[in-house]
Formats: structure tokens, sequence, C-alpha cells
């Protein structure tokens, strides 16, 4: 907890740092009641600095309890240093100096799972961002790099496994007691220090890297989890590959470490040599992990794994780069996700992400560019923008550049930067430089928050045989920022001849990149033969929203010929969303809701054609999820949202009903469950016939869907069945399928929050009284960030029509959860918030009432930082 009014920290105030940290020895003797902390640092002033004999500072949180300070063995007396909030500093100090000091902590009381704390019985850390300053007094600052060499001792009953980072280099006994002795060898920032102690099992395996070293590969978990760890494994060996094969990035320690722990309050974490992961993002068996579980498992040990280039050798200057590590991670494991499944898949999933949530934020009190300017708790910069809309940001440089000339520019950033804490320009100018492109207008994607609009328009001059393309781009006001300056867009493009073949374009390729960097430009296409159909902002080549005055023929036509198959999925959504905004209007008028026949048919066209690519059907026959339709609607009506969704799906359900049928027949399988790419299409397009099966009401189509659940082998089409069943209006059925899952899979805590999540979502009325009874249930844990998301989060994220409910009871519930996470989970409760801070797309009614519980969470008390801000930000639009 903090003071009332905390202070706003600006990235034009950045300084250097005064003195550096040559090395940092630790020791931790850790134990039930409390854990020392003995931290030995060689200091010296930072010959970059120009202050004159500054005083030295040192981060340490609040409660941080010292013990013991010295400079060169001699002990400080308590007005030789000043303890101020977060700082502590000594105003003398000697040019050179070794600094002793001694905390004491108390991590099995540590319920914000920052700093050191337990984990069902284990002693881990989670450092970034600001989290080093809890376990003891040091620069927590990314710019302050130290080579670490730390030794963990503990109860040897207890704790058999004592891990951090590097290289085991020694080890001991004492009685009941034994300890390790780690060394890292590279520099690192004090938020990529980890350790981890507990009775842990774990599986091993080896590597030999492109240049033909032998590294150990170990992943740890609790005995229970054993036998759900080789798919991590899998997947950190394929990232291994792909990063040498791909960027030339070899890994540099002997060793390799993964711990999966269950309390955590993001996905995973990228410390030096020992990863850190949040169970459900590494965990993964065929009987009980979904397959976009698996997909996330890929993923994640993917994104930790490229982090020790692009975070760990090259690490950020501060946290406002921020994105520098994270936006160009992002960016590399997603097209090793692409690589290793269907990009075009992979592209839609990303783009969807991107446009329901991150346009949402864009357009949002927290809105923020990718590079922040200012921000008060860093923790909440942790978001859509700095992670996907910061991937756009470098997917872009990748299309402006090419593959090519991409990859010279990450090999300069890496030559250049290796070893040094840097910023996002400094990653552009590598690319610059590389490439001998200019960027300068570019820079702007870092620095204007807010989704620029493109409006487009096109002509075709018969006579001449030329079209001609009129782009205009404005961008929205944010919060921080009035006016904003065009941007440099890379806007890929097609034409397509009547007959649904490709014009060629410059260098006779189908595709051509247009660089669109004025307000209003004009881009003209020679020797076009007829008036063509344009593709327009083809696989999403940047993150804006283009409108084109399309005809309803024109997205049909784009849907079954385009050659870019991220457009032809597209045109289906866009024909789907302007149809269901139609019918929204209808329905608000009080009129009867009826679904033009083309959609209908333009359905049925790609539901019977066997050819194409069964994860593309899948996508394509999925409506416009609830949140892409609230982002894109002026006021949000969630009633008149909900309905029309229900009656397309429930009119497609009818009208295509045999089709449905053949398709879930079709795509049943007898093999053994495998996670590739084309078993997952299968399985999902069986189960989307099996929710519009379903959506008919059709007793036959229940029994079909029990049948489903006892016969499955695995838990995604075992839960498809469960989410659909008790989702249906089949309400009989579906408590007695609730208990039996239950009962089923008790044992297993992953399984179980989909069971939570399963019924948090459930759209019927009495939902609020449902999530209510099972807080109080066995299984649930308030402390357990992974509990709270798959209750809490789940009721207030994705069942929008229980959330806001008219009597307000969501949001008083809510409201509720906060001011007691507050306390206990800063990180999770200011995470929560989300849903009540986008209060100005409601109706007034709404409004008046989500208003009414932020003010009630501001009153409540003494508010953490990461709580103010998101309030105080949220209140003052
Ligand atoms: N750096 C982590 C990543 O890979 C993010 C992260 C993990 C994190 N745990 C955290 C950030 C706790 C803030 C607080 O993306
Ligand atoms: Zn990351």
């Amino acid at each position: 907890m903090t003071q009332s009014q905390p202070n706003e920290i600006f990235l034009k105030d950045y300084q250097v740092p005064a003195y550096l940290i040559e090395t940092t020895a630790l020791r931790f003797e850790l134990g039930e009641d409390n854990t020392r902390v003995f931290a030995d640092l060689k200091i010296i002033r930072n010959p970059e600095c120009q202050q004159s004999n500054p005083a030295l500072q040192l981060d340490g949180h609040p409660d941080l309890v010292l013990q013991e300070l010295a400079i060169d063995g001699r002990s400080l007396t308590t007005d030789e240093y000043q303890r101020e909030g977060e700082l502590l500093s000594i105003a003398a100090v000697p040019q050179a100096f070794e600094l002793h000091c001694v905390t004491v902590l108390e991590p099995q009381n540590n319920t914000a799972l920052e700093g050191l704390y337990k984990s069902d019985g284990m002693f881990c850390t989670q450092c970034e961002a600001e989290g080093f300053r809890r376990i003891t007094f040091y620069p927590d600052r990314p710019d302050v790099m130290s080579v670490f060499e730390t030794i963990v001792v503990a109860e040897k009953a207890l704790y058999p496994i004592l891990l951090s980072n590097g290289n085991a280099v020694e080890r001991g006994e004492e009685g009941d007691t034994h300890w390790v002795r780690w060394q890292d060898p590279f520099p690192k920032p004090a938020y990529l220090f980890a350790l981890v102690a507990g009775d842990l099992k774990y599986i091993e395996d080896s590597y030999t890297t492109m240049s033909g070293r032998d590294v150990k590969l170990q992943i740890f978990a609790e005995s229970k989890d054993l036998d759900k760890l080789d798919y991590g494994m899998t997947s950190l060996k394929k990232s291994m590959r792909w990063d040498e094969e791909v960027y030339g990035r070899e890994y540099d320690l002997d060793i390799f470490m993964v711990v999966a722990v269950d309390f955590f309050n993001m996905g995973a974490m990228e410390n030096k040599g020992l990863n850190i992961f949040n169970t459900s993002c590494v965990l993964a068996h065929p009987a009980t992990t979904v397959d976009a579980g698996f997909q996330r498992v890929e993923a994640v040990v993917a994104h930790e794994y490229f982090h020790n280039w692009s975070g760990n050798r090259v690490t950020c200057r501060d946290w406002f780069q921020l994105s520098l590590k994270e936006g160009f991670t992002v960016f590399r494991d997603s097209e090793f996700s692409a690589d290793m499944n269907s990009r075009t898949v992979k592209r839609v999933e990303d783009v969807s992400l991107l446009r329901t949530a991150q346009f949402a934020e864009d357009a949002g009190p927290m809105a923020h560019p990718v590079r922040p300017a200012s921000f008060i708790e860093i923790s909440n910069f942790y978001t859509l923008t700095v992670y996907e809309k910061g991937c756009e940001v470098v997917r872009m440089i990748h299309t402006l550049l090419g593959a090519d000339e991409f990859r010279k520019g990450s090999d300069l950033y890496f030559e250049r930067h290796d070893g040094q804490a840097v910023t996002t320009d400094d990653f552009v100018q590598s690319m610059e430089d590389a490439s001998g492109r200019d960027l300068t207008q570019f820079r702007r994607w870092y620095s204007q928050a807010g989704t620029p609009v493109i409006d487009a328009s096109g002509t075709y001059d018969a006579e001449a045989r030329r079209f001609s393309l009129t782009l205009r781009q404005s961008c929205p006001a944010t919060p921080d920022m009035a006016e904003k300056q065009p941007f440099h867009i890379p806007v890929a493009i097609g034409l397509l001849d009547q007959q649904g073949g490709e014009y060629l374009l410059e260098n006779s390729a189908t595709t051509q990149v247009l660089d669109f960097t004025a307000a209003e430009q004009v881009f003209h296409f020679e020797n076009i033969d007829s008036e063509p159909v344009p593709s327009l902002l083809r696989g999403f080549s940047a993150p804006v929203k283009l409108s084109y005055p399309y005809s309803q023929e024109a997205h049909i036509f784009l849907m079954q010929h385009d050659s870019d198959g991220f457009n032809r999925w597209d045109a289906s959504q866009q024909l789907a969303v302007e149809m269901m905004q139609a019918l929204i209007v209808d329905h608000q008028a009080g009129k009867a809701l009826q679904l033009p026949e083309q959609l209908v048919n333009a359905y049925r066209t790609v539901l019977a054609d066997s050819s194409l690519d069964k994860a593309m059907v899948s996508k394509i026959l999925t409506l416009p999820s609830q949140a892409y339709l609230s982002e894109l609607a002026e006021v949000i009506d969630v009633e008149a949202i909900h309905k029309v969704r229900e009656f397309v799906r429930n009119t497609l359900a009818a009208e295509l009903e045999p089709l449905w049928q053949d398709v879930y027949q079709a795509n049943l399988s007898e093999a053994a469950y495998s996670p590739d790419a084309d078993s997952i299409a299968r399985r999902s397009l069986k189960n989307l016939a099996l929710a519009y099966l379903l959506a008919t009401g059709k007793e036959e189509y229940l029994q079909l869907a029990l049948q489903q659940y006892d016969a499955a082998d695995n838990m995604t089409d075992q839960q498809a069945a469960l989410t659909l069943v008790t989702h249906s209006d089949f309400s009989a059925a579906t408590d007695d399928l609730l208990a039996r899952f239950y009962d089923s899979w008790k044992d297993e805590s992953l399984v179980v929050n989909q069971w939570l999540s399963v019924q948090a979502s459930k759209p019927s009325e009495g939902a609020l009284a449902r999530v209510e009874a099972l807080l109080q249930h066995p299984a649930y844990d308030a402390k357990n960030p992974n509990k709270i998301r798959s209750l809490v989060g789940a009721f207030c994220g994705q069942n929008p029509v229980n959330f806001h409910h008219q009597d307000g009871s969501g949001y008083a519930f809510l409201a509720d959860q906060i001011i007691q996470l507050n306390k206990q989970n800063p990180q999770i409760a200011s995470r929560l918030l989300g849903p009540l801070t986008r209060w100005k797309k409601y109706a007034p009614a709404r409004q008046q009432q989500m208003r009414a519980e932020l003010e009630r969470i501001k009153a409540s008390g003494e508010l953490s930082k990461d709580v103010f801000e998101v309030l105080t930000k949220s209140l003052a639009v």
C-alpha cells in the first residue's frame, strides 16, 4: 500500500544510474517463519553520470525489514542513511566500495506474488518488473546489470531442489539443511533474478546447439504433474532449433530450466536460465488439456525461450521501453507458431485478439502508446498495446523491409547491443542502418496512441485502363494526446479481376505494399482491363480500422476468390458484421428479425465445399464475437448484440441442419489424440457443427453431445460437450453433467479451472448467484490468481449479459472483489478492473451504475498504486 497520491514517472526524466553494481552475491536462508537474505554488492560510480558526489539510492519496498547495512565492513548507524517510501539513500559513499545488506522476509505471507513468495509449499520468485526491491535493497532498474552469484540454503527434507540462475557450481550439507551455489556469468538486471526451492520432480533432456554444444534441459513440477511435461519439452527443443534457423540465435548457458508453479500473476517469466511458468502455460496432457491449451504451451514456452536474446542478452534501458522486448518477442513467438502450425489460422487468431481487446484498450481511458510516456505503476503497462500492438509494429517493419533486410537488421541489433540495456529507438535504428530504409515517420507508431482509421475508396477509368485508390487516414484523440500526425502505414493490396484471378502489380507480383504516409494519398494502378475488386490490407498488414464501400456481393466474391487466406476470412467476417449490425438496429426498433438469404447461402457454399481447409472453414463459420461487435458499436447494447447473435446462430443451425450433421459425422475420428494442426482443425470443425446442432434445440442432439462427452478420450472433445450442454437450453441435463465432470476431475486443478469458467460464463439468468455459490466451493481459492481469473474474471469478461445485468449487481460484485483484492494482490485487482473502466461505451443508466462502483472502490480505503492509477484514469475521462 502506498500514500494516497502516488508519483507519476516520466520517460523524459530518464537519467543514467549514478552507481553501477559489478557483482551481486546473495545468500538466502529459507525458513518457515522467516527468510534471511544476505546481499554483498561491489559498487562503483558510473563514469557516465555527470553529477558530483551523488547519493547512493537503493530501491526497497516499505515493508522490507532491514537488519544490517554496512559499507566496506563498517555497519551504518540509522542516521547514516534515510528511508523514505520506496527509497533508501546514503549520502556519502566512496567511488568504489562494498555494500553488505541483510533483510528479513516472510515469503509465506506474501500474497501479492511479487518478490519471494510461496506457491503450494515451494519457494519461488517473481521479480519483473519491480519485485526485486521486495527481496533486498538494490538499484532495481533494468539499466543496472550485474553478475550474480546465489547461495540457496534450506531444509533438506522439505526443499530437496534448490535452484537459481546460471550453473550450479558447488553444493553441500549441514545437519538438516543443504545448500547450492549458483553462478550466472551473464550480467543481468535484477528483474531477471530467480530462485526456486521445493519438493519438485523433473524430466530431463538435452539439446545440441548449432555450434555443437550440449545443453541440459530440465522441466520441474510437483510430482502429481510429472506426466504433463513432455509437450513443454518438445516445444522447448523446437523453439531452440527455430531461433537458430530463423534468427541465428544460439543458447548460451550449459543448462536451461523451467519450473511450473500454480500461484502466478501472469503467464510465465523469462528469468535467465530459470524460466518460471504458470502451470496453465506449461502443463499439457491430452486427458486434461484442450487443443488451445496445447497451442498456448507451445507459444509461451517459445516466447520465454526467445527472451533469452530479445530481453535478456539485450534488455530494456527503462520500463518505458518494455515493448522493445515484449513486442519483438511476441512477433518472434507468433512467427514460430505460424511455422509450426497453420500460418493463416494463427494470423486470424492474432488479429481477432487485437481487434477486440487491443482496439478496445486503445479507445478506452488507459490508452497509451506502444512506448508509454508516463506511468504511475509499471505493472499496469503489461498490456495488449505493449505486447500485441508492439508485435504488429515489429511486423510492419518486417513487411516494409522484407524478410532478408529484416534479418540483417535483427543481426545488427543483437551484435551492436549484446550486453546492453537499450531503447525501442535503438531497435529501429538497427533496422534502418542495416536496410537503408528511412523509418523516421514510422517511429510515430511508438509514440502515438489510438487506432488509426483508414477510409478507402476506388475509381475505375475504363478508357485509361486505370484503377485509382484513394486512402485517407486519421487517428482519434486519446486521453494523452488530442492531435495525431499521419502514420507510415504499409497497406498490402491485390486486385482481383471479374473471374477471381489476380492482376499483376509492381514487380509482377499479385500483392503490392503501398507506403501510405500522408493524411490523404491516391495510388494508381495501370493496365487494369476491367473494374477490379480490391483486396485491401492483406494479411492485416497494419493495426488499423480500414473501411471500403464493398457491396455484399463483393464480400462474397472475396470470400471465394481472394488468394490471401486472411482476407478471405476477413471478407466473411465483414459480411456477417454488416448484417448483424443491421439486425441490431432492427431489434432496437422492435422489428421482427430476418436473416438475409445471402448469408445463409454464403455459409452453405463454404460448408459444402470439402476442398477447403478445415481450420479456415471453422473460422469462417464462427460468428463475430460479442466482444468484437461491442468494440465496433458506438454505444454497446449488450442485450441486443446477444439476442442477434443467438438469432443468427439458431437460424443458421436450422437452415443448414443436414450439412452440420454431415460435417459432424465426417470429422469424427478413431485415431489417438494428437495436437497437430490438422487434428486440431478437424476437432474444431466437428465441435462447431455440434454447437450449431445443439442450437436447433432438438433433443437428439443433446443425446449426441452427451454421447461425445462419455466417449471422449481427450479433454478437447469432453470440454466442448460440457460447455455446449451447460450453455444450451437443456437445463435439466446441465447439473448432472457438471457434477459428473467435477467428480472425475476434482484432483486436477487446471481442469477444475475450466469447470469454474464454464459455469461463470453460462449466459442464462441467475449466473451471479451461481458464481457467488462457487466462491464458497472447496475448489475455489481466493488467493490463487488462476482461480480468480477462472471464476471472477470469466464472469465479468465472458458473461456480458449477466455482468451488465440491469440491476447493477454484476458491477457491485466486481467492486467488492476488487476492494478485497486491492490489499491482497494489487496486480490482479487492477487487471480485474478492466470491464468497469469501459463505462463510457454504455448507455447513460449503465454509465452511472458503473461510475458509482468505481467511486465506491475509490472511497474504500487505502489503494495500491496499481488500482489507484486505473481508477483515477478511468474516472477522469
Ligand atoms: N516478462 C513476462 C513475459 O514473458 C511477463 C511477466 C511475467 C510479468 N510475470 C510478470 C510482468 C509479473 C509483470 C509482473 O511476458
Ligand atoms: Zn514476454
